[in-house]
């Protein structure tokens, strides 16, 4: 059986991905350089025959063409990135690399090889400062960071490559995802991991503003569901959707469901609204449903509940 090629895969959504694609009996072969990726995500994974692990760097040389050539994959899933929006904005270079340069690598190596299908992790950061609300997949791009500009050309090059070769490329937009596995290191983590650490600490989180900001958080088990469907089901046109739930989810609920879990953890401290943050977020999440068959399952309750009991949180 042809492998998925993953890349990124010991990431907070490739070991997701990777084991939704085991659970499913495929065969997988994954390839990360532990740069920002933990080989303790892939525990489960490892002890799984069906899967393959590589320790390399995808943009060195021609690694990720070598690894194409000998792996002959069904698919490629490209999850690998520079994850963090502040650290495109301290390091464009980086960022162009491991976000840009590194899809036309992946783009490249499926050409030459004859991979049928590429699935890539885009992110709502296209839209940038866009109020649009619901954002709507046609909405007009503002991307306000190299991290969204990077993922708004990379999704122009594989669907040129896609047109101009004949494979079926899916661009995921991926909104605000949260699970076990994200990493909370820094102050601009996403939110759901920085409240987890903190109350699983016993330490009250630090809320800016009112908590009356929304977002569309999204488990990373529907987003690793929509990377296997995107990756397998027959006969889809190339093209680029949400990964959403089409649900606003204040901060303050987040902040409810916490507390119900941690009664004896003071209330939230309050600071002064992030600059630069927006308001509200929601993304339509229709497009999906209609070329993918995919719509989000887990609410936000059941999925905080979930990443609030794993060990691995
Ligand atoms: C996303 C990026 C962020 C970037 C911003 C603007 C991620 C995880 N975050 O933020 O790096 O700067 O787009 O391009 O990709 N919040 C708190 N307390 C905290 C942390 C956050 O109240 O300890 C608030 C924030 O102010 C924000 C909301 O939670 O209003 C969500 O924050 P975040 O998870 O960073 O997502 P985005 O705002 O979408």
């Amino acid at each position: 059986m042809s492998p998925i090629l993953v890349t990124g895969a010991a990431g907070f959504i490739g070991s997701h991905t990777v084991d939704q694609l085991l659970a499913a009996g495929l065969a997988v072969s994954g390839v990360d350089n532990f740069r920002t990726g933990r080989r303790t995500n892939l525990e489960r994974a490892l002890a799984s025959p069906a899967f393959t692990l590589h320790e390399a760097d995808i943009t060195a040389g021609d690694t990720l063409d070598r690894l194409v050539a000998t792996t002959r994959p069904a698919a490629i899933i490209h999850l690998a990135a520079l994850v963090s929006v502040q650290e495109s904005i301290a390091d464009p270079a980086l960022n162009y690399l491991l976000n840009l340069h590194a899809t036309h690598l992946v783009a490249e190596a499926a050409r030459t090889h004859g991979v049928p299908r590429l699935v890539f992790a885009s992110s709502a950061a296209i839209y940038g400062d866009n109020p649009a609300f619901p954002l709507h997949e046609a909405a007009e791009k503002n991307p306000i960071s190299p991290y969204g500009a990077a993922k708004l050309a990379s999704e122009a090059l594989l669907l040129g490559h896609g047109r101009s070769f004949g494979l079926t490329v899916r661009c995921q937009r991926y909104f605000n995802v949260f699970g076990a596995r994200q990493d909370p290191a820094s102050p601009y983590s996403g939110v759901i991991s920085i409240f987890a650490r903190r109350y699983r600490e016993g330490l009250p989180p630090t809320l800016f503003g009112d908590g009356g900001q929304t977002r569309d958080f999204i488990s990373v088990h529907d987003v690793a569901r929509a990377n296997l469907l995107a990756a397998t089901r027959p006969a889809i046109p190339s093209g680029a959707t949400n990964i959403c739930t089409g649900r606003a989810t204040s901060l303050q609920e987040v902040v409810q469901v916490f507390q119900s879990h941690y009664p004896h953890v003071s209330p939230p401290r309050r600071a002064a609204p992030r600059s630069g943050d927006i308001l509200h977020s929601r993304g339509a999440p229709e497009k999906a449903t209609a070329e993918l068959g995919f719509a989000a399952a887990i609410g936000i309750e059941a999925g905080l509940g979930e990443l609030i009991l794993s060990r691995a949180a």
